[in-house]
This record gives C-alpha cells, sequence and structure tokens, in this order.
C-alpha cells in the first residue's frame, strides 16, 4: 500500500516537471538505416528530399515511391516535424501526370521547395527526365500554402546547361542557390531569379563529376558534398570547402572510409540546426533500394565539421536536442546488412 503511495508521488511529480517544463522527454530516437514511420505507423516516402524550415516547423519534401500508386504519374509527399524525428505526413503535394510527353518511364526526382516572401509562393524545384536521362531539366512547381498541392509550371535546362541531380541551398542570409549537375562539366551553383521561378545567374562551376551535390554554411566556412556518378549503387561521397562560394574550393577530400561507400548511401542535402549552446550539421542521404525503391532508407547522422574538416561517423542511432542544438550518437551501428 505504501509502495503504492510513493510510486504515485513520483508519478505525480513527474508529471509535474514535465508539464512545467524542468525537464524535458527524452528526444526520440533518429536510427540511420532503419524504417522510419510517420504519425500514421508509413514508412516515410521522401526520397531524394530536401527541408524547408517555414516558422518553427519543419518540411520534408521528397519522392513518394510507394507501392501501388499510378505508375504513369509521379509523386512528392510532403511531412512536418519540430524536432526533425518525429514526422506527421501531410499531403501527397505532387500528383502529376507526364507534363511534357517523355514517354514511359519518365522522372521526376529530387524535389526541393523554397520559400519566396516577395510573392508569398511555395516554389519546388525537381528533377525532369525521360526514361534515358537525355532531357536533363527541371521542372518548376509552385503552390500558395506549404502543404498544398503544388501545380506545374514548366521545365527548363538552367542557363542552358544539362540537369540532373539537383540540390537546394539557402545562406545564413537568405539568398536562395540552385545546384545542379551539369554532366560532363560538373555541379553548377547558381542564385534563383527574384520569384524564384527562374535561375538567376550562375555562382560557379566546380569542374567535378559528382552528383547529389549539397552545400552547407558553417563557421565562416562553405563545404559541398557530392557523390560519384555510380546511379543507384553507393560511393565514397567526398566534400571541398570554399570561404567564398564561387570559390576558389579545396580539393575534394572521402568524408567517411572509402571502403564503406559512405555506409550505402548517397547524399542528398546537408541541414543546419542552430541551437542555444550547438550548432549540428545533418547529412542527410539515400539508401537506395532501385529494385524496391518503395524500401529505400534514409541515412541521417550529425556530421563532425569544423576548421575546413567534416566526416561522416558510422550510421548509429542519435538524439537531437531541437533547442539546444545538441545531438547525441547513443549506439553502434544501425545500418542493417543488405
Ligand atoms: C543517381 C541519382 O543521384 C539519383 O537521384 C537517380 O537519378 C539515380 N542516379 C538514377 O540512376
Amino acid at each position: 500500500m505504501i509502495r503504492l503511495n510513493i510510486l504515485q508521488l513520483l508519478y505525480a511529480g513527474c508529471l509535474f516537471l514535465l508539464m512545467t517544463g524542468n525537464i524535458r522527454a527524452q528526444p526520440q530516437l533518429i536510427r540511420p538505416g532503419a524504417i522510419w514511420l510517420d504519425d500514421r505507423g508509413k514508412p516515410i516516402q521522401a526520397h531524394g528530399g530536401g527541408i524547408l524550415k517555414f516558422g518553427d516547423t519543419y518540411y520534408w519534401f521528397g519522392e513518394d515511391r510507394s507501392e501501388g500508386l499510378d505508375r504513369s504519374k509521379r509523386y512528392v509527399a510532403c511531412y512536418a516535424s519540430t524536432d526533425l524525428a518525429h514526422w506527421t505526413f501531410r499531403n501527397q503535394v505532387v500528383k502529376l501526370a507526364d507534363p511534357e510527353n517523355l514517354g514511359r518511364g519518365w522522372v521526376l526526382e529530387r524535389p526541393k521547395v523554397f520559400y519566396n516572401a516577395p510573392t508569398k509562393k511555395f516554389v519546388m524545384y525537381a528533377h525532369l527526365d525521360d526514361s534515358r536521362y537525355q532531357l536533363a531539366s527541371v521542372a518548376v512547381l509552385t503552390c500558395d500554402t506549404v502543404d498544398g498541392d503544388y501545380h506545374y509550371l514548366k521545365s527548363f535546362r538552367p542557363l542552358g546547361h544539362e540537369s540532373r541531380d539537383i540540390g537546394q541551398f539557402v545562406d545564413d542570409d537568405g539568398t536562395a542557390y540552385l545546384i545542379f549537375e551539369d554532366r560532363p562539366f560538373g555541379f553548377r551553383i547558381a542564385t534563383l531569379s527574384a520569384d524564384y521561378l527562374n535561375v538567376g545567374k550562375q555562382v560557379c562551376l566546380i569542374p567535378e563529376h559528382m552528383e547529389g551535390g549539397a552545400i552547407v554554411h558553417y563557421d565562416g566556412l562553405y563545404y559541398a558534398i557530392g557523390s560519384a556518378l555510380t546511379g543507384w549503387n553507393p560511393n565514397p561521397n567526398q566534400y571541398a570547402t570554399a570561404t567564398n562560394l564561387a570559390g576558389p574550393w579545396s580539393e575534394f577530400k572521402d568524408i567517411a572510409p572509402p571502403e564503406a561507400n559512405t555506409y550505402g548511401a548517397q547524399s542528398t542535402m546537408l541541414l543546419k540546426v542552430t541551437g542555444t549552446r550547438a550548432t549540428t550539421v545533418i547529412f542527410m542521404g539515400d539508401m537506395w533500394r532501385p529494385r524496391e525503391q518503395w524500401d529505400s532508407r534514409y541515412v541521417w547522422m550529425p556530421l563532425r565539421i569544423g576548421g575546413g574538416k567534416l566526416w561522416l561517423p558510422p550510421p548509429a542511432p542519435w538524439t537531437l536536442d531541437i533547442k539546444t542544438g545538441e545531438a547525441v550518437i547513443t549506439g553502434t551501428n544501425s545500418v542493417p546488412e543488405k
């Protein structure tokens, strides 16, 4: 009886502390390589994705490769989160029929959403292509709300160049950039027009044969990351640094032991989370399963970064305190053998 009362007291005390904010609930583990479920208990479908932070909410957009979808259409899903660990499904924001008569196997990949403050429009860029990847263009879609239905506007080759994998980068001063892979020249960084519906001007061509391009601005330095051109197969992703986006860029170096092939992942974005005590840069990568695309996984890991060096630790479960910005790696390798 007495024991029960003590337990009840402890329970009430904890509840009080939680409600008054004096202790915080344990942050949710992020498990790289594991199936990541949304609020409905369904695996998150946001492959080749990007993140837009709007207000205090993070929106994750990516390719929806769910089984059973209409094979003639392409889909983009949108999820929302305030802690980057729990994700609520918001909408299948793109359900697009072949917009340019590209034929069977047409491609809509790597969607990235920017918010354009002057027009109050959400502008999505995506890689648009035919099944042989010869069109090499970007598609532009827009929406008045972050998670509404995006409408196809147009497609074009940015600045007349071939464009396959795209990446998004918004600098600390709010300037938005599109990163695009222009084979055989390298990857290009370009500004967007004032309304974001066009590409503005080229800032840099990094003459490396890389895709999955992503950039972060951390502690006064730009870090660019990318993968080699090996289709759906993983390869050693690499990074370079520059004090100016326009370059010069350093030589590219491995982000992990090359034999680990980026732990089976391919870069899609570098996400900076600045908290009250720390700044964490998250490597967001895709672990593709080309024959079972719906079961492709995500490798998100906090990077070791600073002083011109960047390193991807072996994937393991970790937590992020979104308020303080602190990341804690809690376990050992979590990537399933395949
Ligand atoms: C690698 C790219 O990064 C992916 O987005 C996809 O286009 C595959 N190639 C297709 O092989």
